[in-house]
């Protein structure tokens, strides 16, 4: 495995990989070994055009823990703004040595250029582009239902078959969603997507994933899990009418509130990307309720990371012949 772009290019034995070996480095973690030193040498570049909080110190954590050196770009305060190309800036990071660069970008399909352009001799990690994949927060979303539904034990080798996951919210201007969908079908999950028909994109009945303009209907069916997803206002064109329905009628038909945490069965779990719009997709006592796991998926983040950058730099031995066409 050369990059790490979509969860659409992961088969089960990848994709079981990376969770097992997260898996190996959150148990280093919780044995207070803070810093492994397999990474020693070897440098990662965040290249960032979008802002970010989690993905962001997750991955320069997760580079650290692995004693690599990192280098932080943003793109705010940067050449970008005087015009400087993805290009130019790609070939300027890669003179400085970039063994792995993680990208978030606005466009979509910006990371596969970056990982086929030639610009940058390095792993190319997609840290989330425009509205179509954020492959590592599905694996750290996957990661955390992988741990609740297995208890505190050693999950090695298990997978989510069976498991059944509301996704809810706004799928339209979600990787989020797209990643997670990909990702939790190739693991054996059932997932349904609930959204008004104006935050559902065109094509979405080819996805491999039941679809519902219900959400208390969909409770009713009790699900393991539902991941609320951020309504992305700054995505929404205010020459289209914005954000229809509006935001009192969205939280009324899909909000997550305590009368729908309640009536959720009583092992499910809430799970939400970050950053929450408290009030709108997720009320402040469902966000704060122990049965969130959401300051959880954030830690795991972390362990996921660290897994990503070992398997891309040091130890992706036996996932070569299995890597897909897109990702290399
Ligand atoms: N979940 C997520 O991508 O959050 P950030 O935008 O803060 O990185």
């Amino acid at each position: 495995m050369k990059h790490l772009l979509s969860t659409g290019s992961l088969s089960h034995k990848q994709a079981v990989r990376i969770l097992d070996t997260a898996g190996q480095m959150a148990a280093t973690q919780a044995r207070e070994i803070k810093k492994l030193p397999t990474l020693r040498g070897r440098t990662v570049v965040n290249l960032f055009f979008e802002d970010s909080t989690r993905t962001r110190i997750s991955f320069e954590t997760a580079a650290k823990r692995l004693s690599a050196d990192v280098i932080n770009f943003s793109a705010k305060g940067s050449s970008v703004s005087k015009g400087e190309s993805l290009k130019d800036t790609a070939l300027t990071l890669q003179a400085m040595g970039a063994d792995a660069v993680v990208i978030r970008h606005h466009a979509s399909g910006a990371p596969h250029t970056l990982a086929h352009s030639g610009w940058t001799h390095g792993a190319v990690i997609n840290a989330g582009d425009g509205t179509h994949q954020h492959p590592t927060q599905a694996l750290l979303d996957a990661f955390t239902l992988r741990r609740h539904l297995s208890g505190p034990g050693d999950v090695t080798g298990r997978d989510l078959a069976g498991l059944r996951v509301a996704i809810v919210g706004d799928v339209l201007h979600s990787r989020v969603a797209r990643s997670n969908v990909q990702l939790l079908h190739t693991l054996g999950a059932d997932v349904t997507l609930v959204a008004p028909p104006t935050l559902l994109p065109v094509g979405v009945d080819a996805w491999p994933a039941a679809v519902s303009y219900h959400l208390d209907e969909v409770i009713d069916t009790k699900p393991d899990a539902i991941m609320m997803l951020r309504v992305q206002r700054e995505r929404m064109s205010s020459a289209g009418g914005g954000f229809f329905p509006s935001p009192l009628e969205y939280t009324r038909g899909y909000g997550l509130d305590a009368r729908r945490l309640a009536a959720m069965p009583e092992h499910a779990i809430v799970l939400h990307p970050g950053p929450m719009n408290r009030g709108l997709e997720i009320s402040a006592d469902a966000a704060d309720s122990p049965r969130a796991v959401i300051v959880e998926q954030v830690a795991n983040g972390v362990a996921v990371r660290m897994a990503v950058l070992y398997l891309l730099l040091a130890g992706s031995e036996g996932t070569q012949d299995e890597t897909r066409h897109d990702q290399t």
